[in-house]
């Protein structure tokens, strides 16, 4: 079968041969992933997170074994003020005896915080056993300038072609990314972000709606991307958000975008680094099946539903911001994970998880949804939508 064709200029700009941006999803799209995506002609993105520097440096290496072609590094930095380790709040010092140092991390947080885990452990019947180091070592080093910094200098170090910032601006490290020749992606959920990503040199915005999985904004993808598209002009634009298959794609590139961005339909790839319980979860749902909520990180994060997101949301709580919410997210998973209550895991995904019905290699996700859009650009949509001027 011949090979299909489907071209736009973020080919040229990313230096690949399909407008296909497999999302740096945290801890799920590592090497093999990722170089799955990029061999298939794709750009494939690690998800680093919460990666440290020689973490990330192990990952560009073991990429560069599988594959000679582009790829990127994706990152969450800080929005606005960095959030360095937290102090111990007020309330916390007045629960502790002076000679009483804290020292976990949940004794850091606010007394309603450690309620809260105390709560939810009973509800559940979780073993109150103190926190897995590293789950809650990685979900609190979110947000932490000096994290984020020591990363982003090791992407520019290994000399990664794509650097992509999932939140944040990346504005500050352009000058230098571009010094090498490499590209910079900023991911966005609204207007008024995309505007300022693009002001500060951003070579292609991605402006993700909310049906996406993960984090994620207010606004739908298909109001989003012509707002985005417009105000950010004629920087490169692209799509996130509920694409799943080739329609999704096609849809896109149909409304000025210049490619895609996919995260949830590469859960369920058997490269993606994840226990294959939370795959099962994603292939069981249905499209009402993800529910929004802060408690994992602090942000707003799209998941597949469970009986711990609606105990969070009916306790009403403020989240607390990104880094301390991961130890309170850290410490009830790891009861879970203890008691394998694993349906109480975090689980992000997009609404698409109806629309997924098998795990399946990377390369086969990738090449049908290329196949299937190419198809409906070239011919299904001349053979069935009649247009003239
Ligand atoms: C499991 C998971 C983890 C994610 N982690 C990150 C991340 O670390 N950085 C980031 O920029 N986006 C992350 N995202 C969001 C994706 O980059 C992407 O915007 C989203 O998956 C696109 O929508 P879709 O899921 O409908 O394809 C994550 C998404 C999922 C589902």
């Amino acid at each position: 079968m011949a090979r299909p064709v489907l071209r736009t200029r973020l080919c040229d700009i990313l230096d690949i041969e399909y407008p296909i941006i497999l999302a740096g999803m945290g801890g799920v799209s590592t090497a093999e992933l990722v170089a799955a995506v990029s061999e298939a002609g794709g750009l494939g993105i690690v998800g680093a997170a919460s990666m440290p520097a020689d973490e990330i440096e192990r990952q560009v290496r073991r990429i560069r074994d599988l594959t000679s072609k582009p790829f990127g590094v994706d990152v969450l930095l800080p929005s606005g003020v960095s959030t360095p380790r937290p102090a111990p709040s007020a309330d916390v010092k007045e629960s502790a005896s002076a000679s009483d140092a804290p020292k976990r991390p949940r004794d850091y947080l606010p007394a309603a915080y450690n309620t809260f885990i105390d709560n939810a452990e009973h509800e559940f019947g979780l073993p109150a056993k103190g926190e897995d180091q590293a789950w809650t070592s990685g979900m609190s080093r979110l947000g932490s300038g000096d994290f984020s910094k020591r990363q982003v200098e090791a992407i520019l170090d290994l000399k990664v072609p794509v650097f992509a910032a999932g939140l944040g601006n990346p504005a500050p490290w352009v000058e230098q990314f571009h010094a090498q020749g490499a590209k910079v992606i900023g991911l966005v959920g609204n207007v008024k972000n995309a505007r300022r990503i693009a002001d500060g040199g951003t070579d292609v915005v991605v402006a993700q709606g909310t049906e996406a999985g993960g984090h994620t904004g207010r606004i739908g993808t298909m109001a989003l991307l012509p707002q985005v598209i417009d105000a950010v002009a004629p920087t490169a634009v692209c799509a996130a958000g509920g694409i799943g298959d080739g329609r999704g794609i096609a849809g896109a590139l149909a409304m000025g975008c210049d490619g895609v961005w996919i995260g949830t339909a590469f859960l369920v790839s058997r490269e993606a680094t994840w226990p294959d319980l939370l795959k099962e979860r994603i292939l069981a749902a249905t499209e009402e099946d993800t529910r929004v909520t802060r408690l994992y990180s602090g942000k707003t994060m799209r998941n597949i539903n469970n009986p711990l997101i609606e105990y969070w949301e009916s306790q009403k709580l403020d989240a607390l911001p990104m880094g301390m919410q991961g130890i309170v997210s850290g410490e009830i998973m790891s009861g879970a994970r203890q008691a394998n209550k694993l349906e109480l895991l975090m689980n992000p995904a997009g609404q698409i998880s109806g629309m997924l019905h098998e795990m399946r290699a990377a390369k086969d996700i990738f090449e049908d949804m290329v196949r299937e859009a190419a198809e409906i650009i070239a011919e299904g949509m001349p053979r069935r939508v009649k247009a003239s001027l």
